[in-house]
């Protein structure tokens, strides 16, 4: 069927990858990428899909309800893939407020636009809703995150992430709208903004820079390939059953000091360093205001349903992203200078 889909937060991180994958498989799809080139925001990261006839960028706030109501008139979607948001919890224990705009009343205003545009008639329409995992809150040693865990978020971004969720299916219950609901797991892969732990550690072990550990470095998290992710995104998007929730993850649980240790280890041998070279840069630094101490997901309903499961081990998706950071060092010096200092400082030092 004809479609078109509009991507929120195209130019980020997952979404860039998305659009990677989705614009070439769907050459009968438009894509309408609305993103507002925030500090997360990098036209670069679409190189590969830019001069596709069925690609489209649109820079555009998501906060602005006037305009994301003009957008849905003039495009006419018939379906929604909402990544964009801001994502950085330590950002988030910086400034909130950032977070309730664009998380939050960013998703109102689209779920209110696509409530207008489609006026009751959701045949063949769908919104789909991508989140984290950290909106369940937090684990001890044992258990995993399913579908009917409790929401219990605790950082100023799971938080905002959850009241979005909250909203999406609450726009299902009192409006019928078709949405489709997902929680993943820490993603990994080439393009992330390296304020996230992966490609910050990656650029800091490549300059000779301490690697900054939080508290005890004993915090787990699921890592999942972003490609992975993205195709979950694909998935659920054509196949998920409408109103219901898909968690998304690597069975992949390290503690941070464990994955910082084989890191170093790779970039080690990608960099020809003595082994235990870049190992001697891991420094314990004051511990995240509020740290979830662990997050792990029960993937086994996508894997029941739709026939999903991660496609690499970790230890070859991170030998393949260590790669993609070393051979794309302009994108990594180009999102590193300016503003990523200024930030650095004010985290870090
Ligand atoms: P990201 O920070 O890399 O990208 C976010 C994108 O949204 C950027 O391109 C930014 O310019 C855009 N954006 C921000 N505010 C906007 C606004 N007001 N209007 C329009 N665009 C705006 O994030 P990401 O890591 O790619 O995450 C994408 C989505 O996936 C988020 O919703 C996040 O909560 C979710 N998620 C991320 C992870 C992860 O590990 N990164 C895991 C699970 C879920
Ligand atoms: P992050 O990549 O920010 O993802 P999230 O907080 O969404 O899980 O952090 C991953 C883990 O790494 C988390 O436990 C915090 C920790 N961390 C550090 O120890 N040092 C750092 O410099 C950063 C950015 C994160």
């Amino acid at each position: 069927m004809q479609q078109t889909i509009l991507i929120t937060g195209g130019a980020g991180f997952i979404g860039s990858h998305v659009l990677d994958l989705m614009v070439k498989k769907y050459p009968d799809y438009q894509f309408i990428n609305l993103d507002a080139l925030t500090y997360a925001g990098n036209l670069e990261n679409l190189k590969s899909i830019e001069n596709e006839p069925n690609y489209t960028f649109v820079k555009g706030d998501i906060t602005d309800n006037d305009f994301v109501q003009n957008l849905f008139s003039h495009y006419q979607f018939t379906g929604v893939i909402h990544l964009a948001a801001e994502s950085h919890v330590d950002r988030s224990i910086i400034s909130p407020t950032d977070f309730i705009y664009t998380n939050i009343v960013g998703t109102v205003n689209l779920l209110n636009a696509a409530k207008n545009l489609w006026n009751g008639d959701y045949e063949g329409k769908r919104f789909y809703q991508v989140s984290t995992d950290e909106v369940y809150g937090t684990l001890g040693e044992e258990g995993l995150f399913t579908e009917e865990t409790s929401y219990d978020p605790r950082s100023p971004y799971s938080a905002s992430k959850a009241s979005a969720d909250h909203l999406v299916r609450a726009y299902w219950h009192t409006y019928q709208m078709p949405v489709v609901v997902s929680n993943c797991s820490n993603n990994y892969g080439g393009y992330q903004f390296p304020e996230k732990l992966l490609p910050l550690a990656i650029n800091n072990i490549k300059h000779g820079k301490n690697i900054p550990i939080y508290g005890d470095g004993k915090y787990t998290r699921d890592w999942l390939w972003v490609k992975d992710h993205a195709a979950a995104i694909d998935l659920i998007f054509h196949k998920g059953v409408t109103a219901e929730t898909y968690n998304v993850g690597g069975n992949n649980e390290w503690k941070n000091i464990d994955l910082i240790h084989l890191l170093c280890k790779i970039m080690d041998k990608k960099l020809g360093r003595p082994e235990g070279d870049s190992a001697k840069l891991i420094t314990f630094v004051r511990d995240r205001a509020g740290h979830d101490r662990r997050y792990a997901i029960d993937a086994s309903k996508i894997k029941r349903e739709l026939d999903w499961e991660p496609s690499l081990t970790f230890e070859e998706g991170l030998e393949k992203t260590v790669d993609w950071y070393l051979e794309n060092e302009e994108w990594l010096n180009n999102v590193t200078s300016g503003a990523y200092q200024q930030y650095y400082e004010q985290q870090y030092v």
